[in-house]
C-alpha cells in the first residue's frame, strides 16, 4: 500500500460526490477551512475507540443516533436539544435495562453530505443534478439550486461549530445531569411506556437519594452530573473532510477534525475507491456500513485497510440489511471477522434497508419492519456466539410522521401531516423510546442467557 496523506485520496476513483465547476471558489473555501479549527480534538476521538472497543466486548453499548441529513433551513437550538434529550432518555432505558454504559453518539454536527440512487433527477423532461445534502447544493428543482456550490461548506462548518458547542454545553452545564432524569421526558405522556419510563426515572431518583443520605454522593460527583457525547457523519464530502484534517502533535497520526467518528455508506465503500483511502489514514473511529451487497472477500480487504493494527473500537461495522435479510447475510459475514481475526464492533442499523413508498406516496420505514431488524441482528449474535454492540438510529426529538406505526400508531395517511425530513424518513421521539425499550429487553435476556451459560 502507498503511504497516506490526506490528500491521497484524490488519486482514486471517486463516486458520489459533486463535480464543483467553480475551481476558484472551491480553491478558496478550501483554503479557508484549513485554517479554521479543528472541530473535533484527537484526545476525544482516543476516548470514544476505547469506549467503541468496549462495546466490542459487550461490556458497554453503543448508540448512535440522529437525522439522516441535517438542514441549513430546519436548524434550531430546540431541535438539537429534543434530539439530545430523547438520545439522554433511550440512554437510561438502555443502560438501565442493559446494565453497561451507553456511549452516545448523535448523527449530529457535520451530517450534511448525502449519497444518491442516481446522479440526476428528471422532471416533465428536465434533467438536473440531484440533491446532494446541503452543504453541497440546495433541493429546490432549478437549475441554480442544483449547482453545488463550495461555499456552502463554510456553512456546513459554522453550523457543525454551533451545534457542537451547544452539545457541549448541554453535556457538561447541568442539562444531562441524571438528578434531572424526570425532566428529560419527551415523547410519551400517556400509556405503558410513559409509565414504565417514569417507574425507572423514580427509581432512579430513589437511588440517588440513597447514595446521598449514605454519604456516597458528593457535589462534584463528575460521572453523575456530566455525559460524553461525540458526534458522527458519513465522510462523504472529501473536500471538506481534507481541509479539516489535522496532525495531532501528541501521537503524529493524523485526525479528521469534522466529527469524533467518521463512516463510510453502503455505496462508497468499493475498496480501492476514494472513500476508503481517506479513512483509512485518520486516527478516529470509522464505521462502515454493511449492506447486502457486500461480499466476504470485500469485507476482509477493508478490515485489513481501515484497521490494519487491529485495533479495539477502531472499526464499527454497521449492519443494514433489511428485515428478513439478517439471517442470510450476518452470519457470513461474521465468518469473515472470524477467519480474520478481527476485532469490530457491530453495531444494526434497521433503518436504510427497510425503506419503502407507502400507499400515499411518501418514502417511509414501517416501524414493525424495524423491530423486526433489531430482534433479528441480536438473534444472529446470540446464535454466533458474538457481541452486539450498539444501534444506529435515524430519529428526532421532533413529533414528526416519517415512520408508520409505534405505539401512538402513524398510518399512510398520517404521513403527510408533519413530514419534515431533509432526506430519509425518521423515528420520532415516542417510537425512539419504544424502540430503546425493546433493545433493553433484548439486552436483559441476553445477559440472563449468558449468565446461565457462565454460571
Ligand atoms: C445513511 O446513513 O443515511 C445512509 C445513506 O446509509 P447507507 O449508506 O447505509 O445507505
Ligand atoms: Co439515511
Amino acid at each position: 500500500m502507498t503511504e497516506w496523506q490526506k490528500t491521497t485520496w484524490r488519486n482514486k476513483p471517486r463516486v458520489q460526490m459533486p463535480d464543483y465547476m467553480d475551481a476558484d471558489a472551491l480553491h478558496t473555501v478550501e483554503a479557508q477551512l484549513s485554517k479554521y479549527p479543528p472541530l473535533v480534538f484527537a484526545g476525544e476521538a482516543r476516548k470514544l475507540k476505547k469506549s467503541l472497543g468496549s462495546a466490542s466486548r459487550g461490556e458497554a453499548f453503543l448508540l448512535q443516533g440522529g437525522d439522516c441529513a441535517e438542514s441549513f433551513e430546519h436548524f434550531s437550538a430546540n431541535g438539537i436539544r429534543d434530539t439530545f434529550k430523547v438520545m439522554l432518555q433511550m440512554a437510561m432505558v438502555l443502560t438501565f435495562g442493559a446494565k453497561v454504559p451507553v456511549v452516545k453518539v448523535g448523527r449530529m454536527a457535520g451530517q450534511f453530505a448525502k449519497p444518491r440512487s442516481a446522479p440526476t433527477e428528471t422532471v416533465n423532461g428536465v434533467e438536473l443534478p440531484s440533491y446532494r445534502g446541503d452543504i453541497i447544493n440546495d433541493l429546490p428543482f432549478t437549475s441554480e439550486a442544483r449547482t453545488p456550490d463550495a461555499r456552502k461548506m463554510l456553512q456546513g462548518y459554522t453550523q457543525a461549530a454551533a451545534t457542537l458547542n451547544l452539545l457541549r454545553a448541554f453535556s457538561t452545564g447541568g442539562y444531562a445531569d441524571i438528578h434531572e432524569v424526570h425532566s428529560w421526558t419527551l415523547g410519551f405522556t400517556e400509556g405503558e411506556k410513559a409509565a414504565k419510563y417514569r417507574d425507572m426515572a423514580n427509581r432512579i431518583s430513589d437511588t440517588l437519594d440513597f447514595m446521598k443520605a449514605a454519604g456516597l454522593e458528593s457535589e462534584s460527583n463528575h460521572n453523575l452530573r456530566t455525559v460524553d457525547f461525540y458526534t458522527s457523519h458519513e465522510s462523504l464530502l472529501l473536500e471538506y473532510e481534507e481541509a479539516l484534517c489535522r496532525l495531532d502533535s501528541t501521537s503524529g497520526k493524523w485526525l479528521a477534525g469534522s466529527g469524533h467518528m467518521i463512516w463510510i455508506g453502503d455505496r462508497t465503500r468499493q475498496p480501492d475507491g476514494a472513500h476508503v483511502e481517506f479513512a483509512r489514514g485518520v486516527l478516529n473511529p470509522v464505521g462502515l456500513k454493511c449492506g447486502p451487497t457486500t461480499t466476504a472477500e470485500d469485507l476482509k480487504v477493508l478490515i485489513k485497510k481501515l484497521n490494519p493494527e487491529n485495533e479495539a473500537g477502531k472499526l464499527t461495522l454497521i449492519a443494514r440489511f433489511g428485515a428478513g435479510k439478517v439471517g442470510e447475510n450476518l452470519p457470513r459475514l461474521i465468518k469473515a471477522v472470524r477467519d480474520e481475526g478481527a476485532i469490530v464492533t457491530w453495531v444494526c442499523d434497521p433503518m436504510h434497508g427497510n425503506t419503502i413508498k407507502s400507499s400515499t406516496g411518501y418514502k417511509t420505514r414501517p416501524f414493525e419492519l424495524v423491530l423486526r431488524e433489531v430482534r433479528e441482528f441480536f438473534a444472529v449474535h446470540n446464535a454466533e456466539g458474538t457481541i452486539p454492540g450498539g444501534v444506529h438510529f435515524e430519529m428526532t426529538g421532533d413529533d414528526v410522521t416519517e415512520c408508520t406505526g409505534g405505539v401512538r400508531a402513524v398510518t399512510d395517511e398520517d404521513l403527510s401531516d408533519r413530514y419534515h425530513t431533509a432526506c430519509d424518513p425518521r423515528l420520532n421521539a415516542s417510537q425512539s423510546l419504544e424502540l430503546a425499550f425493546l433493545v433493553a429487553e433484548e439486552l436483559t435476556s441476553r445477559r440472563a442467557e449468558t449468565a446461565v451459560a457462565t454460571g
